[in-house]
């Protein structure tokens, strides 16, 4: 084992400040009078980026050949981190091969709306569900000796002016809706590195943000390895790193080196910042680099198969209307539309990769009795008379037509915001046309963040095979005919309209500020809240067998809440075929006290039944699983009352549901003064009897004898208790008519608060 604190303190400050940047745009610094070696960092999420030559962190320039597996957006649906944990390990492999010591992955922020150009790489609008896959992802990875770098730390939900933009949010919408993702996975994964994030986080640059970087993610978390920057996301190099921010990407050409230096030696910034910040980089260069494996096998055919495996589990089957699906091979079907042959799988920016080889469900389909017209022109976004003709024969001819659509590649990228969440008017006039001339029509769905369907109720069933990676279309052809049944659950709501996002009156905000104003109230939290119809509700999906829930049981009907809670579930498979389900536990929380979503994602879990065949589910719930942040605490509570568990296959299916008491252990630090008011004192077990006794010897008793009608009908007894309820301690002062009055509720006061 490296002795790295004696390498630092053999070290001059001049190469210890050289070290916190990148020698270029992928590798760590070296210091050869030391042997310490530089090491290479690549992109991320879903396979290997690594530009051997020219290098641009924006998909430009060619990297190597490798393998793209399915984007975040489709991972995501799979529900299912065992398989994302072992796409993880077929990365971490290709890295070692490579001699990559950290993959820039995984993307972990908020789908917060449809329309950010990076919602692809990014899992979910739930929190809970991003954090369960970017854990499963990190531990693969990882497994390998090879680092991960979750990113982008934090509240990176757009890409519109992404590297100067604010992103002004309340701390509880932070804990409890952008942070959780990152906190459980580096609770439970420990990433290597984190990634930090572009813009501001409530006015101060995620890379010089000492709350974040430092108090959070170190104290409060226990982040053990290094933070980098995201390429070019420095703004104060000296405030970074003071603040914990310890590499910066890429090379600052030495300009940032010389500017720490000067710091140091001006007194500005301390020399043990800059040696903790060396020691953090150097732990992990060498953690790496003492169990590198570059004969290490990448067998990118094989890559190429479990990608295969893992888009088919992705896909989501959202209308099947007749069963129309799985299609039946002995049948002709007609393929439309050209990301049939030339499938849309990946997005543009820093994750776009250079696939080996590129499968579409035209080419899977051989063997098959599939005809095939072009539909439109992706290049020209634009569909001719003469294609749309070609496509409605085409359709005509066949039992059942499939049409390809979704997004191009221009309507979403890193980089950029889409302006609207419609899918192109040529693809769109393609699927009406084809409909209309065949009525079994399906249609296959290539996109990375959802679309509006006004062609939905003419269409009888849809697949979202959202950008399922480089062997997507094989994945596709074993779904539409059945050779893989459709286990995929929606990651994200679909709303109706955009308009109907929660974050649409605010989306990118004004300026360089973008505020968070729909708080905790983000994707499904928002829409059930609201009671609102959504085209699809998080966590849908359909199966092309039946699954039944039922045996809702709890470990008990009361715990206190440092308790954990067993829910135990029975699901069976109804139908004719083998499946998979996926359970889906949601938690709802008493609403008399706080403001809190209907119901929240706290647990689930993918099972693989055969026909007939039934299996029991377990879930632990913690505190974690009923809390919120409460402000006034500044940390995680669990007021008392019923809580209710559901069980189901969707936010909006949930057919089982029990009720669990919970006791808190908090005491919630109280504090009155002249302007606390009845109903929160006599809410407060400790003061309410004190003030009962107080008000009891000082109220006028009411006179029921010789009221006037009219004065009964102004206020009865019900109304009088109501009205006390929120009046203030001061209006008692002044209602008690003599001048002892006031100096009697400061007294009070003083007992109310334990003074006296
Ligand atoms: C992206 C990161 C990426 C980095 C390096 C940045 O533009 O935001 O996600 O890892 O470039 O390519």
């Amino acid at each position: 084992m490296t002795d790295i604190k004696k390498l630092i303190s053999q070290m001059t400050l001049e190469e210890k400040a050289g070290l916190l940047s990148g020698d270029d745009f992928w590798h760590t610094k070296a210091v050869e009078r030391l042997g310490i070696p530089r090491t290479m960092v690549s992109d991320g999420p879903h396979g290997l980026r690594k530009q051997d030559l020219k290098a641009d962190h924006l998909g430009i320039n060619d990297s190597i050949k490798a393998v793209c597996f399915p984007t975040a957006s489709a991972t995501a649906a799979s529900f299912d981190p065992k398989m994302l944990r072992d796409m993880g390990a077929a990365i971490g492999d290709s890295c070692q091969h490579e001699q990559v010591s950290v993959v820039l992955g995984p993307a972990v922020n908020i789908k917060r709306s449809p329309l950010c150009g990076r919602n692809f790489e990014y899992f979910s609008e739930d929190p809970y569900l991003a954090g369960r896959m970017a854990t499963a992802l990190i531990q693969g990875v990882q497994s390998r000796n090879v680092g991960t770098s979750i990113k982008h730390f934090a509240l990176n939900s757009q890409e519109h002016r992404r590297m100067s933009s604010s992103s002004d949010c309340d701390e509880q919408a932070i804990r409890e809706i952008y942070f959780p993702a990152f906190e459980m996975a580096v609770k439970e994964a420990q990433p290597w590195t984190v990634m930090c994030s572009y813009n501001k986080i409530n006015g101060v640059f995620a890379s010089e943000n000492p709350w974040l970087l430092t108090e959070v993610l170190r104290k409060e978390w226990g982040f053990k390895g290094y933070v980098m920057s995201d390429w070019g996301a420095v703004s104060d190099r000296v405030a970074g790193v003071a603040a914990g921010l310890d590499l910066e990407m890429p090379s600052s050409g030495g300009v940032n080196d010389r500017k720490i230096v000067k710091a140091v030696r001006e007194g500005r910034l301390s020399e043990a910042a800059v040696d903790l910040a060396c020691e953090r980089i150097l732990t992990i260069v060498y953690r790496y680099l003492e169990s590198e494996k570059p004969e290490t096998p990448w067998d990118m055919e094989a890559q190429h198969a479990q990608a295969a495996d893992i888009a088919a589990d992705c896909m989501v089957l959202l209308k099947n209307e007749d069963q129309i699906l799985p299609l039946k091979k002995e049948d002709e079907i007609a393929f439309i539309g050209e990301f049939a042959a030339k499938p849309r799988f990946q997005g543009g920016g820093s994750s776009h990769i250079n696939c080996f080889k590129i499968t579409g469900a035209l080419e899977a389909a051989a063997g098959l009795k599939v005809t095939y017209a072009r539909g439109y022109s992706v290049a020209d976004d634009a569909a001719t008379d003469e294609m749309i003709a070609e496509a409605v024969e085409a359709a005509k001819k066949a039992k059942a037509a499939v049409v390809f659509a979704g997004l191009p590649d221009s309507y979403e990228s890193e980089g950029y915001d889409r302006q609207h969440m419609r899918m192109p008017e040529c693809q769109i006039r393609v699927i009406e046309a084809v409909a209309a001339a065949n009525p079994n029509t399906v249609v296959v769905l290539h996109n990375g963040s959802p679309v509006e369907m006004p062609w939905i109720g003419r269409v009888k069933a849809v697949l979202e095979a959202y950008l399922g990676g480089q062997a997507v279309g094989e994945a596709a052809v074993r779904v539409l005919f059945g050779d893989v049944n459709p286990s995929g659950h929606l990651p994200e709501s679909f709303p109706l309209k955009l308009e109907d996002n929660p974050s649409y009156l605010f989306y990118g905000g004004e300026g360089n500020v973008t505020e968070y104003r729909e708080g905790v109230f983000v994707g499904y939290r928002y829409y059930d809240k609201k009671k609102m119809d959504v085209l699809f509700p998080f966590g849908f999906g359909l199966s092309y067998t039946t699954f039944d829930f039922s045996d809702l049981r709890l470990s008990a009907g009361e715990i206190g809440d440092e308790d954990t809670l067993e829910a135990t579930v029975r699901v069976t498979n109804t139908g004719d075929r083998p499946g998979k389900a996926v359970v889906q536990l949601y938690v709802g929380s008493p609403s008399e006290e706080v403001i809190r979503p209907v119901r929240e994602l706290k647990g689930f879990s993918k099972v693989f039944l055969n026909p007939g065949e039934s299996k029991e589910v377990a879930f632990t719930l913690d505190k974690r699983s009923f809390a919120y942040w409460n402000q006034s605490l500044h940390d995680w509570h669990v007021p008392n009352g019923t809580y209710t568990i559901e069980i189901g296959d969707s936010s909006r299916n949930l057919p089982l549901c029990a009720p669990v008491e919970i006791r808190s252990s908090a005491v919630i630090p109280r504090h009155y003064d002249m302007n606390s008011i009845f109903l929160d004192i006599v809410a407060d077990p400790k003061a309410a009897p004190i003030i009962r006794a107080f008000m009891a010897e000082r109220m006028p008793k009411p006179v029921e004898e010789g009221k006037s009608e009219a004065a009964a009908e102004a206020i009865n007894e019900e109304m009088g208790l109501a009205m006390l309820n929120y009046m203030p301690l001061r209006a008692v002062a002044g209602l008690g008519g003599h001048p002892e009055a006031e100096g009697e509720v400061e007294a009070l006061i003083r007992r109310l608060n334990g003074e006296e």
